[in-house]
């Protein structure tokens, strides 16, 4: 176990060679357990010293998050900013890196300090927001694209990564056949899902060599969007997750995220989030119009992904499990309207 302690937080603050007279602390996310028998640490804290600046001091000890990745991490999050992107300022050391290993307590850990930007996540999302978080994906993407970053490294949104997030959904759909209650739905209706499915990311396949892959910061969830006091967007946050990623898809992949999984602002109806998606997309393509083969793929990707999130797939799996095959040929049903209907039409208001 780590002790969490102002010294602690003081030295580190002064191998940055930041001003290191803490004078109050706040742990904003702390875990330490075992996993496969080692350490497994994530500490972020909020340190304000006697200069009045808040620091964010992150000690990582994640065996997917190395600290030589954390570093190309933070070397694109500085040339976002360099390019004026919102992001917060990321210290380096006297050595131009912006991560240390420690030994701490004798656990070796990454630690990096960034400046905290702002103190309130955003709650949730509706049009303007909506609007503002596709403004600042399609300018990461540019900032990306004309600076060549690179982190050789994939994100969770990696659809040809079997192991990868967003496979879990397709992955569950096609195990369907093994669990109880399958054979009381509509086999045939399956099986004709399956062979879109396959034929659809055949396809996509195909053409996703010649997509343009950058680094993106690949987590625009609600609470890694920082505002101002005002509610307007102060920052975007957490490079954790950052990869490379084919820009199309981290446009629809994520854009389906924020526009489905996050908080809708109370009274807007449910159904408003595949407009909320429409919308996202034609902001994005305004600022960063799309190139002809991006172009070709937005419905392929939005059909290989969204019946098949895995908060759907889960939603399927229950119906059979109630053993409410109505309910679940019905789910199958939508499935296949998604698979066999464009989503976005082009140069139309979408
Ligand atoms: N630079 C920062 N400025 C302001 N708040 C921050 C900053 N970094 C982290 N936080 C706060 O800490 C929370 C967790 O940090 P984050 O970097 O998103 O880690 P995680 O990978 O655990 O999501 C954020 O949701 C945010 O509230
Ligand atoms: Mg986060």
């Amino acid at each position: 176990m780590i002790e969490l302690s102002v010294p602690l937080f003081a030295s580190s603050l002064d191998l940055f060679r930041l001003p290191s007279a803490v004078q109050h602390y706040s742990i904003l996310y702390e875990s330490q357990r075992k996993a496969d028998g080692q350490p497994r640490i994530r500490i972020i804290v909020s340190v304000q010293t006697d200069t009045g600046q808040t620091f964010i001091i992150k000690i990582i000890k994640e065996t997917e998050h190395p600290a030589e990745l954390i570093n190309r991490q933070s070397e694109f999050s500085e040339t976002l900013r360099a390019n004026g992107f919102p992001v917060p300022k990321r210290h380096p050391l006297p050595d131009q890196r912006y991560g240390k290993v420690l030994a701490i307590h004798g656990i070796e850990c990454a630690v990096t300090v960034e400046d905290q930007e702002g103190q309130r996540e955003l709650p949730c999302i509706n049009p303007r927001y909506v609007r503002e978080l596709a403004v600042l994906m399609a300018n990461m993407h540019k900032i990306s694209a004309r600076h060549n970053c690179r982190l050789d490294h994939g994100t969770i949104w990696d659809l040809f990564n079997p192991r990868s997030d967003i496979s879990r959904g397709g992955n569950r759909f096609l195990d369907l056949p093994v669990k109880d209650g399958f054979n009381k739905i509509d086999v045939l209706l399956y099986e004709r899902i399956k062979q879109l499915y396959i034929l659809k990311r055949n396809e996509l396949k195909r053409v996703w060599p010649q997509l343009p892959s950058y680094a993106v910061q690949g987590d625009f969830s609600t609470n890694n969007v920082m505002l101002n006091k005002d509610g307007s967007i102060r920052a975007v946050i957490d490079f954790n997750i950052a990869g490379d990623e084919k820009l199309v898809n981290d446009l629809v992949t994520e854009g389906i995220f924020i526009c489905f999984i996050m908080d809708l602002e109370p009274g807007l109806p449910e159904d408003c989030r595949h407009d909320l998606l429409r919308l996202f997309v034609r902001t994005y393509r305004e600022q960063r119009p799309l190139a002809n083969e991006e172009e070709s793929v937005l419905n392929l990707l939005y059909q290989l992904v969204f019946p098949f999130l895995w908060t759907n797939i889960e939603l399927l799996e229950e119906k059979l499990e109630a053993e409410n095959p109505q309910a679940a040929n019905r789910h199958l049903h939508n499935m296949l309207r998604e698979l066999e209907e464009p989503f976005f039409f082009k140069n139309i208001a979408c």
